[in-house]
């Protein structure tokens, strides 16, 4: 199956990876985590880490002021587009496409400057009961060849869509891409959203309700960019892909489930990943019909 795609290269370190990597774990909101392949492996969150700066920027500063930066609506266009953005003059369609993760960024760096990775960082042990860092070559990799997201950051900034220290927003938004996790991690994450927002591990509660069905709806609308609906169709749940391979589902009321296979299709979405998750979703009758 990974064999009809590929592995990102545009952020050269993540195209050391091997395409034969696979890992599958699913987390019950009242049941222990299951898994299977290679679920030891640590790969970077990429845009998964968007779920992440999502709900801490709504939980932090409320919906209403996050929603006039960013958008929320579905857009069919690729996950680092420029293309609207100048041709609207308004802000970005989500904040699930670069430049409306980036614009979140913008927002949790105005609040808490330098501190702001750590207490993501935080945020996400909350969840996961484990802290794993981030891959600083990663980072740095995609530091070095981030021409198009700084594009989009200081086209964003021009226009008054931007507000700020762009690197330094640009800083915060690589290490969120690379913080490093497991499809257990993903799972976990899967399963607090799931759970109507409280932790598997703690039993604290992470995000409101209004925080939950938020991201919920988002995922499902736009978690796999110009392939969400494709994904709606084929697999039926809220999901959350990255470049790295990973994508992350939650399951309304019973799970969080966490998929890694490198290889991507050309929309930057893994092959293996969203084929485990329709034989998944089928199997275990996750539309519940
Ligand atoms: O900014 C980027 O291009 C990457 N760090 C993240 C993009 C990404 O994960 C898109 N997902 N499929």
């Amino acid at each position: 199956m990974s064999a009809d795609g590929k592995v990102a290269d545009y952020i050269p370190e993540l195209s050391l990876m091997s395409a034969e990597l696979f890992s599958l774990s699913c987390q019950g909101i009242d049941s222990p985590l299951i898994e299977t392949g290679d679920s030891g492996q640590f790969f970077t969150m990429q845009s998964i880490s968007k779920i992440l700066a999502l709900s801490f920027a709504i939980e932090n500063f409320g919906r209403d002021n996050v929603f006039r930066h960013v958008g929320m609506e579905a857009s069919a266009d690729s996950f680092n587009s420029l293309m609207r953005i100048e041709m609207t003059s308004s802000k970005p369609s989500n904040p699930f496409m670069n430049a409306g993760a980036i614009a979140v960024c913008s927002l949790i760096y105005k609040a808490y400057k330098d501190g702001s990775a750590c207490r993501l960082i935080a945020f996400m042990k909350s969840i996961t009961g484990r802290e794993n860092g981030f891959d600083e070559r990663v980072f740095a990799s995609e530091k070095r060849s981030a021409d198009r997201n700084r594009a989009l950051a200081f086209f964003m900034k021009s226009m008054g869509l931007l507000h700020g220290n762009v690197e330094a927003i640009l800083d915060l938004y690589f290490t969120l891409c690379s913080l490093r996790c497991t499809s257990g991690d993903l799972a976990k994450i899967g399963a607090m959203i799931a759970s109507g927002g409280i932790s598997i591990h703690s039993g604290e509660k992470i995000l409101t309700k209004e925080t939950v069905f938020t991201v919920l709806g988002l995922m499902s609308a736009c978690g796999l960019y110009n392939e969400s609906g494709e994904f709606a169709v084929r697999v039926g749940l809220p999901g959350k892909s990255g470049v790295s391979g990973g994508i992350l589902v939650s399951v309304p009321g019973r799970m969080g489930i966490g998929v890694f296979s490198p290889a991507l299709n050309a929309k930057g979405n893994s092959v293996a990943g969203i084929k485990a998750l329709e034989l998944l979703s089928e199997k275990l009758n996750l539309r519940g019909l």
